[in-house]
């Protein structure tokens, strides 16, 4: 059935970090056939052009590709806002036993499919996930992905030290089970499996060697973990590598620097660590409510993107405190306030949707309204609450009428969602 939406139709059609708001554009109406987006443009042409559609009309709202949320943990999910601890005892304290409990199937199942409601229904569309060191927690992300439809990321969260008996691996174990599981799921209807050491502190010099091998046998994969989080995690990290240069080398002489590579929070980099990033083209990506609520620091989003660095946005649930790229947004214009930059609505949106979609690689694919791209969708109502509407009612652009939404939306602000063209939530 092919479908005709009618909206504010906002869509990029370069980096406004680079081109400003004029990256953006503003149409009318759009086309989906077979799960794509076959035409965007003015409402009357594209009525005309296709009598069959089925129309859909949201009036003012706006219509942008879906949000890419790109790190999270979904085995955090039941454990979000937990209160008061700072990385390593958060990690001891919440996560490791939360994660402990994935080794059962059904509860991964349960978590999973949670996840995705609760996800979706705030107008995300992608994530990139973590999963934890049993390989039935990739199966059940996967598997629910798969129902909705989903373009999704993940891996096997590789573990062999400094973690709690129960929830340890070995360098073989880890990568025969990351091997099984990428055959299994890589390229999978829209799934692809993520390289997943967790950090250089729960790995030994061995692990971090078998992620290397397998991710050289496997270029097509993205490799994913963390860096330079906190300063007592720095700390740790030059304890356990103390013939390391700093915390990018401990992946780097593993061979897990490189294109593909996703660096979560990346908040306090030496300049040897920045330089080789941006030579590699290596993604960083920011998880600014995390940064905030885990009180790691604030990342240099004006910086790195001047320098042209490759960075995406994500929520980090469940360090994250929201599952809203809306908050996300908003937790991003404050930290960069913080360092003295204003991001404007324009950069703040992009990072959401075609940023994080470059920083996957996938930009080709999803993160933006244009012919050809999968049509996953948000349909953001921008006067969703009294607060909101009475901010946006005196803007005379869509960036005035965009940041109250930005700044103090939520998941009542999500119309619809639409994956691969099939409308998921709301309608
Ligand atoms: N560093 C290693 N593991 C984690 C995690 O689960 N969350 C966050 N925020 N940082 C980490
Ligand atoms: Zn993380």
């Amino acid at each position: 059935m092919t479908q005709l939406l009618l909206g504010r139709v906002l869509r990029f059609t370069a980096d406004p970090f680079a081109e400003g708001p004029e990256a953006a554009r503003l149409d009318e109406a759009l086309v989906i056939d077979q799960g794509k987006i076959i035409a965007v443009g003015a409402a009357d042409a594209l009525r005309r052009s296709h009598p069959e559609a089925q129309v859909t009309d949201y009036g003012d709202h706006l219509i942008s590709a879906g949000f890419i949320d790109a790190h999270v943990h979904y085995p955090q999910t039941a454990i979000i806002a937990s209160w008061g601890k700072r990385l390593i005892d958060w990690l001891n304290s919440y996560t490791f036993p939360e994660e402990m409990r994935f080794s059962n199937f059904s509860y991964a199942q349960d978590v999973a499919d949670r996840y995705f409601d609760l996800t979706v229904s705030h107008g995300t569309t992608s994530v990139c996930s973590y999963a934890t060191i049993h390989p039935e927690s990739v199966d059940a992300f996967f598997t629910a992905a798969a129902r909705r439809g989903q373009r999704v990321w993940a891996g096997k969260t590789c573990m062999d030290r400094n973690a709690p008996e129960g929830l340890r691996d070995t360098a073989q174990s880890a990568y025969d089970d990351s091997k099984a599981l990428l055959a299994k799921w890589h390229g999978a209807g829209r799934a692809s499996y993520v390289i997943t050491p967790r950090f250089s502190p729960t790995s030994t010099e061995d692990q971090l060697s078998a992620m290397g091998a397998l991710w050289a046998e496997n270029p097509s994969c993205l490799m994913q973990t963390h860096l330079s989080e906190q300063t007592d995690e720095i700390a740790w990290v030059q304890s356990l590598f103390p013939t390391a240069r700093d915390y990018l080398d401990t992946y780097e002489r593993h061979g897990l620097l490189g294109k593909g590579a996703l660096f979560g929070h990346a908040i306090w980099l030496e300049d040897r660590e920045k330089a080789r990033i941006l030579e590699t083209d290596a993604s960083l990506i920011h998880c600014p409510t995390s940064n905030t609520f885990i009180g790691s620091g604030l990342f240099d989003m004006g910086g790195l993107k001047a320098a042209g660095h490759r960075i995406g946005l994500a929520t980090d649930t469940g360090g994250g405190s929201s599952f809203s790229m809306l908050r996300t947004m908003a937790a991003a214009y404050e930290v960069a306030q913080l360092r003295g930059r204003a991001l404007h609505p324009s950069e703040l949106w992009w990072l959401a949707t075609a940023g994080s979609a470059r920083a996957l690689h996938a930009d080709h694919q999803i993160g933006t309204i244009a012919t050809g791209m999968e049509a996953d969708l948000v349909v953001v109502n921008l006067a969703s609450t009294p607060a909101i509407e009475q901010a946006t009612r005196r803007a005379d652009d869509i960036w005035q009428a965009l940041f109250p939404t930005i700044m103090m939306g939520d998941d009542r602000a999500i119309r619809a969602t639409y994956v691969a063209g099939a409308c998921v939530h709301g309608g």
